[in-house]
């Protein structure tokens, strides 16, 4: 039989790639952990003048690994030249936050980059690309990436809350000493902010009796209804206290799974959560960037429809949403 015809590489366009979450992501791109070990692969990266030394720096720790499937790499701090023809955009680009600063702080000087950004993106990556912006304030920061780049479909703009998901799989993993790859279809709703609404009222685990509802498992509702959420809601905040930077390796290795889904599916039966441009849908407000259960098939995300919300839910879902419309507003007033 004829070996069967090597694929055409992918270009990713990483943006902040001398940062920390750009030191621990581009390795798992170039391993193949975004798009697939049979998939080659060619980085962009981009940062600013002063981070110049690094980035060639970390171009060269990607030589030096010799990576199969990585096909060439492209370190520079010309957002055309990063940008151009690019498949896959991930926008880590920004300024973080620090010990002590509130997400609000940060807006002034994020929505000036991706308004930029925004541009040449539109100008130059490949037909179809598909953009995940991470760095924060995410859903904001894609929101106004994408009012500036009104010829890129809105279903190829969505945000990292793939990190709060998995955060929450994580945690009833540990409550119920249960494999975390056992434990799905948790959902985050809203903002990647502390007001997210992280829910488990449709999440199971997988047993050998089947698969079980997590409420049912965790006999105590108090903790689900108080501890869980807040755990899940405050944990960018604890990893900065404890690391004096923000998560890094949690934040790439999400931002993997995250397109990974989006481009080559998610499994039968399950749903993980993205920051997608609501349509309405569960009575969110149209117009925000707002954090969905999907299922992903053929390169495109569908909200799933029809789950039962109860009135606790619903009450955390329009506190998410009215923090990201206040945050619109502001962002637009840094705008103007
Ligand atoms: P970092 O400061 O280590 O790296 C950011 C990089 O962006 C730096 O190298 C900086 O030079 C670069 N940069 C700044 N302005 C730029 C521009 N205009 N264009 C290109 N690059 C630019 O920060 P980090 O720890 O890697 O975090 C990056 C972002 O991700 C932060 O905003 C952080 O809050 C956010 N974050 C989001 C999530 C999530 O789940 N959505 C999780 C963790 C961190
Ligand atoms: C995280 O969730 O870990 C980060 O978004 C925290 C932050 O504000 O950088």
């Amino acid at each position: 039989l004829p070996a069967p015809m090597a694929k055409e590489p992918m270009r990713v366009l990483v943006t902040g790639a001398a940062g920390q979450i750009g030191y621990a992501l581009v390795p798992m791109i170039a391993r193949g952990v975004m798009l697939g070990a049979d998939q080659p692969v060619i980085l962009h990266m981009l940062d600013i003048p002063p981070a110049v030394e690094a980035l060639n720096g970390v171009k060269m720790e990607l030589v030096d690994a010799a990576f199969p499937l990585l096909k060439g790499v492209v370190a520079t701090t010309d957002a055309v030249e990063a940008c151009t023809g690019v498949n896959v955009a991930v926008m880590v680009g920004g300024f973080p936050r620090k010990e002590g600063m509130e997400r609000k702080d940060v807006m002034s000087k994020n929505v000036s980059i991706y308004k930029s950004q925004a541009s040449a993106l539109e100008a130059h990556a490949a037909p179809n690309c598909k953009v995940l912006v991470v760095a924060n304030p995410a859903n904001t920061n894609a929101l106004i990436l994408k009012e500036f780049a009104p010829s890129i479909p809105e279903k190829n703009i969505t945000c990292l809350t793939r990190l709060d998901h998995n955060r929450a799989l994580g945690q009833i993993s540990e409550r119920l000493n249960v494999q975390v790859s056992d434990v799905k279809n948790a959902i985050i709703w809203g903002n990647h902010s502390s007001s997210q609404y992280p829910d488990v009222n449709h999440a199971t685990v997988k047993t050998p009796n089947g698969e079980k509802p997590v409420r049912e498992l965790v006999a105590n509702d108090e903790w689900l209804n108080t501890e869980f959420i807040s755990t899940v809601q405050q944990r960018g905040a604890a990893i900065i206290k404890a690391r004096k930077f923000s998560s890094a390796l949690s934040a790439a290795s999400s931002a993997c799974d995250h397109i990974r889904n989006w481009v080559l599916g998610t499994p039968e039966g399950t749903f993980v959560s993205m920051g997608v441009y609501s349509d309405g849908s569960y009575g969110v407000p149209a117009g925000l960037i707002y954090s969905f259960p999907v299922t992903c098939s053929g390169g495109d995300w569908t909200i799933v429809q029809g789950l039962p919300i109860d009135k606790f839910s619903r009450e955390k879902m329009d506190a998410t949403a009215q923090e990201l419309s206040e945050e619109k507003a502001l962002a637009y007033s840094c705008l103007n």
